[in-house]
C-alpha cells in the first residue's frame, strides 16, 4: 500500500458524515430480523409501487434520457404548482427549483448563505445532516434549546449575544420536527421572522413533513406569514410523501435567490434525475398524489398511536416521549435510573435483540442527548411496532441489570 499525504482542502476536515445515513448500510448488513425504527423511510406498503411501474413504462423514452433543464422538468413544475395551489400552499413558477431531494436544497441554501466562521442557529436536537451541511461550509453551529412548542425562539437573542455575533442563517424544521416530532407554535414562527429581519439572517425552512399532518390544526408556514420575503428559503422533498429513492425535491425561494440557486445547482449536478421527475409529474397528473397522501396520513396516525400505546405499556414511568401530530418520529427520553443508560451504548444491545433506533447524540452537533433516542413509527406495522418495543424494553432491561 502506498502512503501519501493527500493535498486535501480544509473543507474536507469539516465533513462529519452522518450516523443516520450510515445506519442504512449497517442495517442492510445484518442477517437477523430487525424492527427498523432507525431510518426515516416511508413504509414499503406506503409506496405506490404498481403505479410507479406503470408510469415508468409509459414515460421512459429518449426525451427522458437526455439532459433536462436545471430548474426542473416543465411538466413537473406545472404539476407541482397545481398540486400546491390545490393543497392551500400556492406559489409561483419563478420561485421553484427542482432538486435532488431535500438534502440538495439544504446544500444549496448553506452554500449560498454561509461563509467560514458564520454563525448558524440550529435546533437542539436537530436533523444533523442539515447542521453538518452548514458545518461543511465552515458554519459555527449554535444549538438552541427546544420544548414542546419547538425551538425556544425567546431564548435566541441572549444566546446570540453570548455568541458575540449575529447569525447568518437559522435552520429550522417547523412541523413534526426531525427528530422530536414537535411543531413550532404560531407565535414563535412570527417572532422568528422578526428576529431574522433584525439580524438579516436567512430562515432555512426545512419542512418535509407538513403534508403528513394527521391530527391538530394546520399552522401557517413562514411563506404564508411573510409572503415574498427574500429571507425565507424553503426546502421541500417528495422523499417522505412518495419515496426517498427517487431523490426528487424542490426549493421555493425569492426569484432573485432562485437565479443563484440555479447557478449553484449547475455547478453540482446540471439537473435532477429526469426519469424520476417524469415519474413524479405523471403520478401527480393522474391525480394520485392527493389520495395517496390522504391514505398514508391515516396509516401513520394509526402507527403513531400504536407506538405510543406500546411504549406506555412496556416502559411506562421509565421514559417520557413526545406526541407528534404528524410526520415520522417521536423522541424518547429515559427517566429515573434508566437515564444513566447511554443510548449510544444501548444501540449495540438493541441491535442484538433485533431493534434499531437512532441514539440521541447522533442528532446533536455537539453530541448531547445520550439519555434520549429517536424512533420512527412510520415504517413498521402496529404488530411490528409492538414487537420492536418489546425488544427495546429487553435491551433496556439488559442495560439496567448490567449496572
Ligand atoms: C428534516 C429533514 N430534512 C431533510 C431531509 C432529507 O430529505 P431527502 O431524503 O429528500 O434528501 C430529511 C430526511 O430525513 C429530513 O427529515
Amino acid at each position: 500500500m502506498r502512503t501519501q499525504v493527500l493535498p486535501l482542502a480544509h473543507r474536507a476536515s469539516r465533513l462529519t458524515g452522518s450516523v443516520i445515513d450510515s445506519s442504512t448500510s449497517l442495517l442492510a448488513a445484518q442477517t437477523h430480523d430487525i424492527v427498523r425504527f432507525a431510518m426515516g423511510s416511508p413504509a414499503d406498503e406506503a409506496v405506490p409501487l404498481d403505479e410507479f411501474r406503470d408510469i415508468s413504462a409509459a414515460t421512459l423514452d429518449h426525451h427522458s434520457l437526455t439532459y433536462g433543464a436545471t430548474e426542473g422538468e416543465p411538466e413537473l413544475l406545472h404539476q407541482l404548482l397545481a398540486y400546491l395551489a390545490a393543497s392551500g400552499q400556492p406559489t409561483s413558477r419563478d420561485r421553484l427549483t427542482i432538486t435532488s431531494g431535500g438534502m440538495q436544497g439544504l446544500d444549496l441554501a448553506f452554500k449560498l448563505f454561509v461563509d467560514p466562521g458564520d454563525l448558524v442557529i440550529v435546533e437542539s436536537p436537530t436533523y444533523t445532516n442539515g447542521s453538518a451541511t452548514a458545518a461543511s461550509y465552515g458554519a459555527r453551529i449554535l444549538e438552541a434549546p427546544m420544548d414542546d412548542n419547538g425551538l425556544i425562539v425567546e431564548a435566541l437573542p441572549s444566546l446570540v449575544e453570548k455568541a458575540g455575533r449575529i447569525p447568518k442563517a437559522i435552520y429550522v424544521i417547523p412541523n413534526f420536527q426531525n427528530p422530536t416530532g414537535t411543531t413550532l407554535s404560531l407565535g414563535r414562527r412570527e417572532r422568528l421572522i422578526e428576529l431574522a429581519h433584525e439580524w438579516n439572517a436567512v430562515i432555512v425552512d426545512d419542512d418535509p413533513y407538513e403534508l403528513l399532518r394527521f391530527s391538530g390544526e394546520h399552522l401557517p408556514g413562514f411563506q404564508e406569514l411573510s409572503p415574498d420575503d427574500p429571507l425565507i428559503f424553503s426546502v421541500r422533498t417528495f422523499s417522505k410523501i412518495l419515496a426517498p429513492g427517487i431523490r426528487v425535491g424542490w426549493v421555493d425561494t425569492d426569484p432573485a435567490v432562485r437565479e443563484l440557486v440555479i447557478k449553484a445547482k449547475q455547478a453540482m449536478d446540471t439537473c435532477t434525475n429526469v426519469p424520476a421527475q417524469h415519474l413524479v409529474a405523471e403520478f401527480i397528473r393522474r391525480g394520485g398524489l392527493a389520495n395517496h397522501i390522504e391514505r398514508i396520513r391515516a396509516t401513520y396516525h394509526e402507527r403513531k398511536l400504536a407506538m405510543v400505546a406500546s411504549l406506555t405499556d412496556h416502559l411506562g414511568e421509565r421514559i417520557t416521549m413526545t406526541d407528534p401530530d404528524g410526520g415520522f418520529f417521536l423522541w424518547l427520553t429515559l427517566q429515573g435510573a434508566d437515564a444513566s443508560t447511554s443510548t449510544s451504548d444501548l444501540f449495540e444491545t438493541a441491535l442484538a435483540e433485533g431493534v434499531a433506533f437512532i441514539p440521541g447524540p447522533a442528532l446533536s452537533a455537539a453530541g448531547h442527548f445520550d439519555d434520549a433516542l429517536r424512533l420512527c413509527f412510520a415504517s413498521s406495522s402496529p404488530e411490528r411496532i409492538e414487537e420492536g418495543v418489546q425488544r427495546l424494553t429487553r435491551a433496556l432491561d439488559i442495560a439496567r441489570d448490567a449496572r
